[in-house]
């Protein structure tokens, strides 16, 4: 008999990604939110570690210390996570006031819609998370090989990876904020003056904070710090499960990256494809800063 441990790294290169999540899915869809739960809610890539961070240093007040008690997993742990050898997501909510999830809006548990939670929804632009991603499939050994970048920015355009499209995540969201307590952030804003976006979260929250409290903030979760950060990095992975060494979960954190990678063809059939599949919405996201 192995342990959950000793199975896990076997049975990863396996089985696709979403076989535990599918298999735990019935906890995650009657999990019971409270009205004080803050939820974080992306499409994968989009800085959904950058945002816990700031959120959990506002819950701590600014203090790095009890910041660095855990993994960021752990502090604000992922709802939907399933994966043997690894405490799923509905095993830790219990017991932390914030969490987060990638899940698009017709499949987040309908608690939080009954009991009215906050929210944080984070876009980034569809070029950098699509490049993101791509790295981030060869790096995190549940997904499958995504092929070459051409391969996969086709999947990525069809909605054929993890989480679906994300043309329909940012939308689903974007109108859900008419009628919920949803703070829609973009990573692009974040990047352009953090501090600014820090101040908008501290507010949506109802959280005072001293200035110099503010500045600790926006030290401790610049790009700089939370990569050499190892509660922040995602280094407490095991191995088996995030390889840094074939490209870190902290890459490069910067907006407009796409460049480096789209081709000019690639370029116009993606600005064709987004045009059609953002026709009608009033959503707006910079491509770069
Ligand atoms: P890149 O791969 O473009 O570098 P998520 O947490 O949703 O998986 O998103 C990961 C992306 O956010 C990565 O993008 C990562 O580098 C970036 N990121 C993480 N922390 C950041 C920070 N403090 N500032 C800017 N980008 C950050």
């Amino acid at each position: 008999h192995l342990s959950p441990c000793e199975v896990a790294p076997k049975v990863i290169h396996e089985i696709p990604l979403y076989r535990p999540f599918v298999e735990k899915w019935a906890q995650v869809e009657s999990f019971q939110a409270r009205p004080d739960d803050l939820l974080i809610s992306t499409y994968p890539k989009s800085g959904t570690t950058w945002i816990s961070e700031i959120v959990d240093m506002i819950y701590n007040n600014g203090d790095e210390e009890k910041c660095k008690r855990d993994a960021i997993f752990n502090r604000v742990p992922f709802m939907e996570m399933s994966c043997p050898g690894l405490l799923s997501g509905t095993e830790q909510l219990d017991t932390v006031p914030s969490h987060r999830t990638h899940l698009p809006v017709q499949l987040l548990p309908v608690s939080f819609w009954e009991q009215d939670c906050k929210m944080i929804y984070l876009a980034r632009n569809a070029k950098d998370v699509a490049v993101s991603y791509y790295h981030f499939y060869q790096m995190a050994k549940m997904h499958p090989d995504p092929g070459t970048w051409d391969e996969f920015l086709g999947k990525f355009m069809a909605g054929k990876v993890a989480y679906g499209s994300w043309y329909d995540h940012v939308k689903g969201w974007w109108e859900k904020k008419k009628a919920y307590r949803i703070l829609y952030m973009f990573y692009e804003d974040m990047k352009k003056d953090p501090k600014r976006e820090i101040e908008k979260v501290l507010q949506f929250l109802g959280k005072d904070l001293k200035e110099e409290v503010v500045n600790k903030i926006l030290h401790h979760t610049s790009f700089q710090e939370m990569k050499k950060n190892p509660t922040a990095n995602y280094e407490m992975m095991p191995t088996w499960a995030m390889d840094h060494s074939v490209s870190p979960f902290m890459r490069k954190g910067m907006s407009g990256d796409w460049k480096n990678y789209f081709t000019v063809a690639q370029n116009e059939i993606f600005d064709a494809h987004y045009k059609e599949q953002m026709k009608g919405s009033t959503f707006k996201c910079q491509m770069e800063i």
